[in-house]
């Protein structure tokens, strides 16, 4: 029988992150779930599902990455998965968001994860394995769509998108 995977998982507050734990543990895998300090209290279902519980803010600098991610691979002396998953999606037209909101969404959905990787990544390497799921919108791929219905541009006047 193969050994179980173990994950570690990002934004497992709610939706996804947290659906996602459930479902690793329940087939017999180990995760390491993982929240912001001001939600962390909401994991209290996966510690007793099984899961290890960490407090992350993956916006964090990279120092406390690098030292979560050596306090995450003591727990069980490895992780194979690494799940980028905290994120989210900032609801404004671009002239309304601020270039702040814009920024604070980057750090986490981007460079939050790209941090997490630089973290996690030294662990895998001399391991010559390991997976990293980042989870991300198809909305990035569909803005020219909805600039044509915010501008009225005539559809044809734009770039067709790969099909
Ligand atoms: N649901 C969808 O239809 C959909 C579609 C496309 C992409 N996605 C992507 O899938 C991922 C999960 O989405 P979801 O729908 O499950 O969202 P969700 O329920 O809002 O969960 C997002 C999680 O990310 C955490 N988070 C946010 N900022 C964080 C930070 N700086 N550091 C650490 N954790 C942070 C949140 O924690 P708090 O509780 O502390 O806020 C929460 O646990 C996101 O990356 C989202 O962009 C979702």
């Amino acid at each position: 029988m193969p050994e179980p995977l173990v994950w570690l998982i990002t934004g497992t507050s709610s939706g996804l992150g947290r659906l996602l734990t459930l479902e690793a543990l329940l087939r017999g895998d180990k995760v390491i779930a993982t929240a912001r300090t001001r939600s962390v209290c909401k994991l209290d279902e996966l510690k007793k599902a099984g899961a290890a519980i960490l407090e992350l803010e993956v916006t964090a600098p990279l120092e406390e990455l690098h030292a979560l991610a050596k306090k995450a691979v003591a727990i069980y002396g490895r992780v194979d998965v690494l799940v980028n998953n905290a994120g989210y999606f900032h609801v404004a037209a671009l002239e309304e968001a601020t270039p702040q909101e814009t920024m604070e969404q980057f750090n986490t959905n981007i460079f939050g994860g790209l941090n997490m990787c630089r973290a996690f990544l030294p662990y895998m390497r001399p391991r010559r394995t390991g997976t990293v799921v980042w989870l991300g919108s198809i909305g990035g791929w569909m803005c020219v769509l909805l600039i044509v219905r915010v501008l009225d541009f005539p559809a044809d006047s734009l770039p067709q998108l790969p099909s």
